[in-house]
């Protein structure tokens, strides 16, 4: 038998969408899980391995993220989808309340495992940890993906690089509608619906038009709550993404939520918030400052710069983070340059505070109907530079 997935109570309230306001094609929303409210435009955090790296969950809360991505393929490696699960889920695991959101592990799958082998079944791999043998498959992922207690679930897909040939394209576009339709019957089997958990379909089609038209149409048939777009920022320019969305986003469902996957640079961001989309996640803050990298409103800067060492200006003198305005640039580049672990834990925090501090204003933009106000003076500001 199924066990029962953690975090699991009898009467949660029904996932929900509302869409509040919209500003040209940017949309103002809320997204209500078992775990709270989600208010968007948002973005979320990382939390690969069940830690948003270096950083206390105490601290991402503060920056305001109000949820966080976990993967399924990391975690069903270790500590394993079953041992989360008799710990008492993934929310009390990591010490996170609010609301979590899993991938389904086929990206990680084709960017990590080894001796991959992809047939109409799912895919078989072995771990990039040990070489042991697993088999993930649509059920197996949603039924991982319960066991976490993750509130928003993705389908099964198969994402490609590119570029890639037309007939590569449509085949994974293809596959991962089939897919989709599994992963929906066994996400219902399990009872997610009832439970307020959500299932998000994943559209694909590469670089080519009509097939990402085909694939959001045909996802849009089947009941998901929220759908993502998928295959993007995989190699392409920016011009392309942005050209890929102007496409699928008209052909997507208008009331239900829409996930960028793995997007991006802020500027990526406002981008495509001005397009209509309403969450994102991307490893690019927390990577970079670990790399010794910061994001300001005036854009990166590089701590390793020696030109940081007698500077005893904070990295931004208008930013309300903790983390920022505290410390001078001169420690930090002191703290990067030494290698300690307190340059990763307060250039990453820095950096989720600045992302969520831009999607907020971003929010704020779209309440106002000054969207297009706010895109202007904010690539002013990413283009005047960090002086
Ligand atoms: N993360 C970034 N891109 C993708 C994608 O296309 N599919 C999935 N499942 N995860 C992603």
């Amino acid at each position: 038998p199924t066990p029962i997935p953690a975090n699991a109570s009898d009467n949660p309230a029904p996932f929900a969408f509302e869409l509040k306001k919209t500003d040209g094609r940017a949309r103002r929303g809320a997204i209500r899980t078992p775990h709270g409210t989600v208010q968007t435009p948002a973005f979320m955090p990382v939390g690969t391995q069940a830690t948003v790296k270096a950083m206390f969950m105490g601290h991402v809360e503060a920056t305001g993220a109000e949820v966080v991505l976990g993967n399924t393929y990391h975690l069903m490696l270790r500590p394993t989808a079953e041992r989360v699960n008799r710990l008492g889920g993934l929310h009390k695991f990591m010490n996170w309340n609010k609301t979590i959101l899993t991938d389904s592990g086929g990206f990680q799958v084709m960017s990590l495992a080894q001796l991959r082998k992809l047939d109409e079944e799912g895919v078989r791999f072995q771990s990039h940890i040990d070489g042991q043998k697993y088999h993930l498959t649509p059920e197996r992922s949603v039924e991982i993906q319960g066991l976490l207690g993750s509130d928003i679930q993705m389908q099964l897909d198969e994402c490609i690089k590119l570029p890639a040939s037309r007939e590569e394209v449509q085949r994974a576009m293809e596959l991962s509608l089939r897919w989709a339709a599994r992963s929906r019957q066994q996400f219902e089997t399990m009872g997610g619906p009832a439970k307020g958990q959500a299932l998000y379909g994943i559209v694909q089609g590469g670089d080519v038009g009509d097939l990402r038209i085909r694939s959001a149409e045909e996802l849009g048939k089947l009941p998901f709550e929220g759908y993502s777009v998928g295959g993007l920022a995989v190699g392409e320019p920016q011009e392309v993404m942005l050209e890929m969305l102007d496409i699928t986003l008209p052909a997507m469902p208008e009331d239900k939520p829409r996930y960028l996957m793995g997007v991006g640079t802020p500027d990526d961001l406002l981008e495509s918030v001005k397009r209509g989309i309403d969450q994102f996640d991307c490893v690019m803050p927390t990577r970079a400052g670990r790399h010794g990298l910061a994001y300001t409103r005036y854009g990166k800067v590089n701590l390793k710069n020696a030109r940081h060492q007698d500077d005893h200006r904070p990295l931004d003198e208008a930013s309300d983070c903790e983390a920022t305005h505290h410390y001078s640039r001169a420690y930090l580049h002191h703290l990067v340059r030494t290698g300690e672990g307190l340059a990763a834990m307060l250039l990453t925090w820095n950096n989720i505070h600045y992302y969520q501090t831009l999607m907020r204003e971003m929010r704020e933009a779209i309440e106002a109907g000054r969207f297009d106000d706010f895109y202007q003076e904010t690539k002013e500001n990413w283009a005047r530079g960090d002086i």
